[in-house]
């Protein structure tokens, strides 16, 4: 399976760094039929960032690229969000799931993965599927690696990316979740782009993020958020953008203001017999 799984994969890769498409797999991992450059596969986890960019850049990002932050990130994850949004983890997934239909024998994006824990949900769930999780932070990687190996599961695969440069080709990808990630971004309207450049037709995108919030606490929030170079997200800026960039039927919601989940789908505007046949 690692091997098939990686031959998959490679048919819808990019190369980040030159935009080609012809990227092969070699010994060490994937290579770039047109600038060269090799990026490599070690235990299991393709690394696409480069040296310089790609990288941690605000202390959010720093901190779940630490050992601490990721391990205490994966340990506290779930009775953390369910204070925050009143919701189990399996309740979010259910939540999630029913508005991101999971094509069966496709291969599925989960953005800003970090310790996998909707990746490897997705994939016990749709054995028949092969899940990517990406993230910057190799660290929470290990732990998603980690969580996969002690589940047993073979259709799922790590990339070490960036959000805002999808190491994906035009149009290759029929589903995209990303938790947890969007409020993270320095640029969110670059990820939103490559979420509209990576995906089909017909495609369904899903998440959840932390909201702004409009009540009298919302300076307490930009004062905490600020510094950690937080941004948490407007869902109707979100959804203008989202609709700006050719998807449609977006919603948004949440138990509590602070964390709300979104649902979109692109626009398809091919006949329903043609739409039925690829999809
Ligand atoms: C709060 S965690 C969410 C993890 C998981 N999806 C969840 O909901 O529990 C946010 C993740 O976003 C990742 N992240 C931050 N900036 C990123 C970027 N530019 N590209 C990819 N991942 C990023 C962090 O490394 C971290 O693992
Ligand atoms: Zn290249």
């Amino acid at each position: 399976m690692v091997d098939t799984k990686w031959e998959r994969i490679v048919e819808v890769l990019r190369c980040v760094r030159c935009d080609a498409e012809e990227v092969r797999l070699c010994g060490k991992g994937v290579q770039c039929g047109r600038c060269g450059v090799v990026f490599p596969i070690e235990d299991d986890v393709l690394d696409v960032r480069g040296d310089a960019g790609d990288r941690a850049v605000t202390r959010a990002q720093r901190w779940f690229e630490s050992a601490l932050g990721s391990r205490g990130y994966a340990w506290a994850r779930r009775t953390l969000s369910y204070a925050i949004t009143g919701r189990s983890f399996d309740g979010e997934v259910e939540a999630l799931l029913a508005h991101l239909p999971i094509p069966s024998h496709a291969l599925v994006v989960d953005i800003a993965c970090g310790p996998g824990n909707f990746t490897t949900a997705y994939a016990r769930r749709n054995p028949e599927t092969l899940f990517v999780g990406l993230d910057l932070s190799t660290a929470m990687l290990r732990c998603a690696r980690a969580e996969a190996e002690r589940s047993d599961l073979e259709n799922v695969a790590w990339i070490a990316g960036d959000a805002q440069n999808l190491p994906f080709r035009r149009s290759s990808l029929l589903a995209v979740s990303s938790v947890g990630g969007f409020h993270m971004l320095p640029d969110l309207s670059k990820a939103l782009s490559e979420i509209a450049r990576t995906t089909k037709p017909g495609a369904a995108v899903a998440g959840g993020a932390f909201a702004r919030i409009r009540s009298r606490l919302a300076p307490l929030q930009s004062a905490l958020a600020t510094p950690a170079g937080l941004n948490p997200i407007d869902f109707d800026a979100l959804g203008h953008t989202l609709c700006e960039l050719g998807f449609e039927d977006y919603g948004s919601d949440g138990r509590r203001p602070v964390f709300q989940y979104f649902w979109a789908k692109k626009c398809d505007p091919r006949p329903w017999s043609a739409q039925r046949k690829t999809n």
